[in-house]
């Protein structure tokens, strides 16, 4: 396949693009020929986004959490560029507490983002793309939906349960046509990757004794998103594609 045209006259959904992975994704698939149609709640920086790529994208302000939003987004975009062929649930959010002092409020706004988020939007993209003859769904999980990390309880949870969304939609969406696909990314140079509670993680122990010894780059996660939403992944569903720079190959204390 002819780089730069992979993802040609598709239309494509990313989720929390205006900023960090989403927006390296709607670059890169725009890149790639598809119309990208960027959905966030922070709407100046994804305008800005939009913009910037051209013609080949729009912003719609978009909050996965709301039913009545995937319903409006789905519409905005079918009604700008045509019915979507790729799907990528990338928007997410992150609370750090330990479970003895995380509200309920909070932990339940997390899974509200990350999981029903990914849920609904599985759901409101399955009659266009079924319209269509098939499509492609990449949800974004995280080396956190495979471990346990403390403080996390609520974005493990959600990420865990994207996996378990993800391969229960390849089996029902397969006889559709749609592939439903997860990524599973280590720590990515974003916001939330670099945010302050987790200090320097550029350099920080955590990265220095990995495989690939260093914090991943938000391309990087675009490139398999790429992948997975172009044909050359045509007999890939339901699978989990870890983008970690080898974080959980196992530990490096047996290294010499
Ligand atoms: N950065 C990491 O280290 C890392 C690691 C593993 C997985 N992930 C996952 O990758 C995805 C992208 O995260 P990122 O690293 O680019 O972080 P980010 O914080 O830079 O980007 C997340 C985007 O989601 C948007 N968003 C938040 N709530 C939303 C909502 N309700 N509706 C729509 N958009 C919303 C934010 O405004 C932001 O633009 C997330 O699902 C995250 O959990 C990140």
């Amino acid at each position: 396949m002819k780089s730069g045209a992979r993802l040609e006259g598709k239309v494509a959904l990313v989720t929390g693009a205006a900023g960090g992975q989403g927006e390296a994704e709607a670059r890169l698939f725009a890149s790639e020929g598809a119309k990208v149609v960027l959905g966030d709640v922070l709407d100046d920086n994804g305008r800005r986004v939009a913009a910037a790529i051209g013609d080949a994208a729009c912003y719609c302000h978009h909050d996965v959490a709301s039913e009545e939003s995937w319903t409006r987004f789905v519409a905005a975009a079918s009604e700008r560029f045509g019915a979507p062929d790729v799907l990528v649930n990338n928007a997410g959010i992150l609370r750090i507490a330990p479970i003895a002092s995380m509200s309920l409020e909070e932990y339940r706004r997390v899974i509200d983002v990350n999981q029903i988020g990914c849920f609904l939007g599985m759901r409101a993209v399955i009659p266009a793309m079924a319209g269509k003859g098939g499509g492609v769904i990449v949800n974004i999980s995280s080396t956190g939906g495979l471990q346990g990390i403390a403080g996390l309880s609520a974005y493990v949870s959600s990420k865990f349960a994207i996996r378990g969304l993800t391969r229960t939609a390849a089996i029902e969406l397969g006889p559709l046509g749609i592939r439903v696909n997860a990524i599973c990314p280590g720590g990515i140079d974003t916001a939330m990757g670099r945010g302050d509670d987790f200090g320097d993680v550029g350099t920080s122990a955590v990265f220095a004794g990995m495989p690939i010894p260093r914090i991943g780059r938000p391309d990087e996660v675009a490139r398999a998103a790429l992948f997975l939403a172009s044909d050359e992944a045509s007999y890939c569903t339901g699978a989990e594609l870890l983008v970690d720079g080898g974080m959980l190959a196992g530990p490096s204390w047996g290294r010499t």
